[in-house]
């Protein structure tokens, strides 16, 4: 096999890497290994799908369906593609274009890949007797805006509905990827930002951007669409997540932190927030399963379709936890606290002036570990997280064996990851048989992953 070294590559590729790895928090060499592994990982995935062209559309009747909003930026030729690699993979194409689009590529050329005209205008009498916005917004399994771009976003996240994108992506009810595009200082403003943080608190999926070189010579940095295939690739993991893989399964999932009392009015906390066990939740809905979640106080909404058992600390927890089971799948997302205090004061804690009172603390259950331990009513699959702060992988490899369970997703939580709290997460996952590394999504992206990851074993188990 040839080898090559980072030291041989022209400067241009080693400062793009370097961007990326900082951007990532990686060393170079490790943001090689990533892209090396996604690379192969993308040839296995992106093998030619089985259909032919002659039977392509055959094969569309029945088929998953896209709305493809293309906003107005230079990487609208790129969409072009997209609309192709969609088709290829049997995906049905339904095209809505806004204005500025249509200044960079022609409906014709749109309507030509997507097999029909596309949609441009809210007040076409045509268009509105044919489909109409709201069927528009309806019908797919799926809207994905690429390229998204600063103000479509803008208007997404305050619910302005001006044109007819602006007014399908209010009215749809339906999984939303965006795919945006533009330039490093837009992408990096405040106001695009705050825009973002609101976006994926609504549940938006986004799909990069990329970092590199811009259309404007000279520029280079992150905003540069996600390329077609990535989207692609995305747009799959949802519609599996989607698509009733987990009809029938019965998954259990805990989320949140626990609050071990110190006395009525204080408590032990964690910075947890919820947000990746709920995401997960809500996947697991969404692809069909009968979901309970098992929750400690958390200001995330509660997710849609799913049972919710709202419990404060690690004791509650477990109880609520046995009194789920059976379940198929158990997913244990949840921060429990590894400790509360030995004494329950029913009074609060006086402050005397003689000193400062002594918290005594005792291990509470590891629930996981019990669970994963049963003899009876454990479930086939028992999956935990590992958050920790150094030595990730090795960590988990070791709790993989000391609890018992199937798999470890671990995320590395030290404060300059962001992943507490934040919306972004980097996976490892460690099963019998390896690790895997996921690259850094957001965490309704690690959610539609690891629901794809589960339907596949249990369909192996069945
Ligand atoms: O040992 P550690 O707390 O790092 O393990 C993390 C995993 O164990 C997570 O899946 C968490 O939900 C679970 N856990 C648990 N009960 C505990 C402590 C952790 O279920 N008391």
């Amino acid at each position: 096999m040839a080898s090559l070294t980072i030291r041989q590559l022209d400067e241009k590729l080693k400062k793009q890497l370097r961007l990326r790895a900082a951007r990532s928090g990686r060393s170079v060499e490790d943001e090689v290994r990533t892209i090396l592994r996604g690379a192969a990982a993308d040839a296995e995935a992106f093998a030619p799908p089985a259909a032919s062209p002659k039977n392509e559309r055959k094969a569309e009747t029945g088929a998953p369906r896209v709305l493809l909003i293309i906003g107005g930026g230079i990487a609208a030729y790129k969409s072009l593609d997209l609309i192709r690699r969609l088709r290829e993979r049997g995906i049905s194409v339904r095209v809505v274009m806004t204005d500025a689009a249509q200044k960079f590529i022609t409906p014709l050329s749109a309507g030509t890949l997507a097999g029909e005209h596309p949609y441009t205008d809210l007040f076409d009498a045509r268009s509105e007797f044919d489909v109409g916005h709201i069927r528009l917004a309806r019908d797919p399994n799926i809207v994905v805006v690429a390229p998204a771009t600063a103000n479509l976003m803008a208007k997404m996240a305050n619910g302005l509905a001006d044109d007819l994108a602006s007014a399908v992506l209010l009215a749809t009810d339906k999984t939303i990827l965006l795919a945006p595009a533009m330039n490093p200082n837009m992408w990096s403003n405040k106001a695009t930002q705050r825009n973002i943080a609101q976006l994926r608190a609504d549940q938006i999926v986004l799909v990069g951007p990329n970092a590199g070189e811009m259309a404007e010579s000279g520029e280079a940095g992150l905003g540069r669409m996600a390329k077609p295939l990535e989207i692609v690739a995305a747009v799959q993991a949802l519609l599996a997540a989607g698509s009733g893989v987990l009809a029938g399964v019965r998954m259990l999932v805990t989320s949140g932190p626990t609050h071990e009392p110190i006395d009525p009015v204080r408590y032990i906390a964690n910075r947890s927030s919820g947000k990746q066990g709920h995401a997960i939740a809500e996947a697991a809905a969404k692809a069909g399963a009968n979901v309970t979640l098992v929750s400690g106080p958390v200001n995330v909404p509660d997710p849609r379709g799913v049972n919710i058992v709202k419990v404060e600390s690690a004791r509650e927890m477990l109880t609520a936890v046995e009194a789920a089971l059976p379940a198929d799948v158990a997913v244990f997302a949840a921060a429990v606290a590894d400790w509360r205090t030995s004494t329950n004061n029913r009074e609060k804690i006086k402050k005397t002036g003689k000193g400062t009172p002594e918290l005594a603390l005792i291990e509470n259950p590891d629930i996981l570990s019990t669970v994963a331990h049963r003899k009876a009513k454990r479930p086939k699959l028992v999956i935990g997280f590992a958050a920790e702060t150094e030595h990730v992988v090795e960590h988990a490899r070791q709790k993989l064996a000391r609890k018992g369970c199937d798999w470890i997703l671990a995320n590395d939580v030290s404060p300059e990851s962001g992943v507490m709290g934040g919306d972004m997460n980097t996976i490892h996952l460690v099963t019998g048989d390896g690790v895997e590394h996921w690259p850094p999504q957001s965490k309704n992206e690690v959610a539609a992953a690891l629901i794809r990851r589960i339907a596949a074993t249990l369909d192996v188990k069945k």
